[in-house]
């Protein structure tokens, strides 16, 4: 009947998902989680329902640093991969989220940054995992039932996670952290990328004017 058949998928969302190398990241895990338990509050771990958030520059500590190359590695493949031409991006914010038995993360974006992230750490039993949700509103408006979930008919996305695992999003991705049902805490760093000379070479307008200003 048709000469042709294509599904054409219009403004798809990317998701970047890396696992590190198994020894790399057992030996990069310890590290980050003693200088991490190093920084808590004594009897913090046993505050339930508890979210536990460091300052924001973990990146310009001595500990992070091999984190900080790993990330910057994943930031320039999501970059490339956009074919995005603007040089120079950096690590504007990174910090820890440390979730006791009950602790959560309620949905949210990154604001005034081009990409956001997430890299685990420790994902005790039933904690592996993170939520996406579809920011457009007009999909929501109609829902009808389907026979079984698939990329493009869902606006909720569940992603299994464990340690090793990092995830680069846009920043304005919506995600959520469900609660931790273990005893064990859950560990994951969060992080901000952003072009380093936005307002210098992105914010100004790319077209040049025909009149003479002079
Ligand atoms: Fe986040």
């Amino acid at each position: 009947m048709f000469a042709d058949n294509q599904a054409l998928a219009l403004f798809p969302t990317t998701v970047w998902l890396h696992r590190l190398e198994q020894e790399r990241a057992a030996r990069m895990n310890e590290t980050i989680r003693n200088k991490l338990l190093s920084m808590l509050q004594p009897g913090a771990e046993t505050l339930e329902n508890t979210r536990h958030q460091t300052d924001k520059n973990l990146h310009t500590l001595p500990e992070f640093q091999e984190f900080a190359e790993v990330l910057m590695t994943a930031a320039k493949g999501a970059t490339d991969f956009l074919k995005i031409a603007e040089e120079g991006m950096e690590i504007t914010s990174c910090w820890a989220n440390i979730n006791t038995k009950g602790g959560t993360t309620k949905p949210h974006t990154h604001p005034n940054n081009y990409l956001g992230g997430v890299y685990y750490v420790d994902t005790p039993e039933g904690s592996g995992s993170i939520e996406f949700e579809d920011p457009r509103i007009q999909p929501k408006l109609i829902s009808p039932r389907f026979k079984g979930p698939t990329a493009e008919n869902s606006g909720h996305v569940t992603v299994d996670v464990e340690p090793g695992m990092l995830l680069l999003f846009p920043a304005w991705l919506v995600h959520s952290v469900k609660p931790n049902p273990s005893d064990q805490m859950r560990i994951s760093i969060s992080f901000n990328l952003m072009f380093s000379a936005f307002t210098e070479k992105v914010s100004p307008v790319q077209w040049k004017g025909k009149v003479a200003t002079t």
